[in-house]
This record gives C-alpha cells, structure tokens and sequence, in this order.
C-alpha cells in the first residue's frame, strides 16, 4: 500500500476530531457503557499511528514524490501528526458541548458515523489487506460506540 495512505487514515482522528471529542467531553468520561467509547478511540488512535508508521518507514525520497506522500513529508516528515487527508491539521474548535445530555448525545452519534463514512472512504481507495482488515475492524468498533450512545439516549 502507498504511503500515502497513511494520510488518509490520520483523517479519522483530525477533521472530524474523534479523539479531542473523547479528550475535551466530561460527561463521555462518566459513560456508564463498557466498552468505554473513549478508552476504545484512544486504542485506534494508537492503531492508526501504528499504520502510519508501518506504511512510511524506511521510505525513500523517490518513493515519497511518487506516492503523493510529499506534502505531508515536507510538514511532519514521517512522524505522526493529526491532519486529515485533505491537510485540515486536528483542532478543538468544532467539538460541541452544549451542557445538555440528549443534545451531547447526538453529537457523539453524529461523529460515530462521520468516522464510519471515513472508514468506509479509506476502504474504497485501499488495497493492502493488512490495512484493510484493520480498517474494518476499527469501522465496526465504530458501529458499537454509535449503539452504546444510542442506548444511552434512551433512558434520558
Ligand atoms: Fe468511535
């Protein structure tokens, strides 16, 4: 797989900030659900920085230009920087919190399923199997945390 797929999985922890959510949120922090959500983002995170890691080590320079890699090469070299594959770098700044379970609720759901749509866009364009399956193990975590909140809506 091309180095510059690891760009495209950084995505799911920058633009739609899944890991400042789960960071930044204290009432996730007192989510009653096990598999805890948070404790389970933070473990993709690390999962993803393994990927990325595993796909541009030892790489070298004709490798990074012809694989596209090199914008992000120019800013981070190959270390592990939070920005999503179209350059937009992690920011705090969309996270919601409005101080109102249901409201925080939702949110929570609606980045369940914009990492879901990433993962199924990374999905698309891979072609490593070894990304692949770990892809779609990470997606169908991502299934979970959204019907863990989902069941947490409902006794509200
Ligand atoms: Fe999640």
């Amino acid at each position: 797989m091309s180095p510059r797929a690891a760009t495209w999985t950084l995505s799911i922890h920058s633009k739609d900030n899944k890991s400042g959510l789960y960071l930044c949120r204290p009432d996730l922090l007192s989510f009653r659900h096990l598999p805890h959500p948070g404790t389970d983002e933070l473990g993709h995170m690390e999962i993803i920085a393994a990927i990325v890691y595993q796909l541009t080590r030892n790489l070298c320079i004709d490798e990074i230009k012809e694989s596209g890699f090199d914008s992000y090469f120019v800013d981070h070299t190959t270390g592990i920087y939070p920005v999503s594959a179209g350059g937009i770098p992690f920011s705090v700044s969309p996270i919601a919190s409005k101080g109102d379970i249901i409201t925080n609720l939702h949110e929570d759901m609606a980045a369940e399923q914009k990492a879901r749509t990433t993962y199924d866009n990374i999905l698309r364009l891979a072609d490593d199997p070894d990304v692949k399956d770990v892809i779609k193990f990470l997606r169908e975590r991502e299934l979970v945390h959204y019907q863990r909140f989902g069941e947490g809506k409902r006794g509200r």
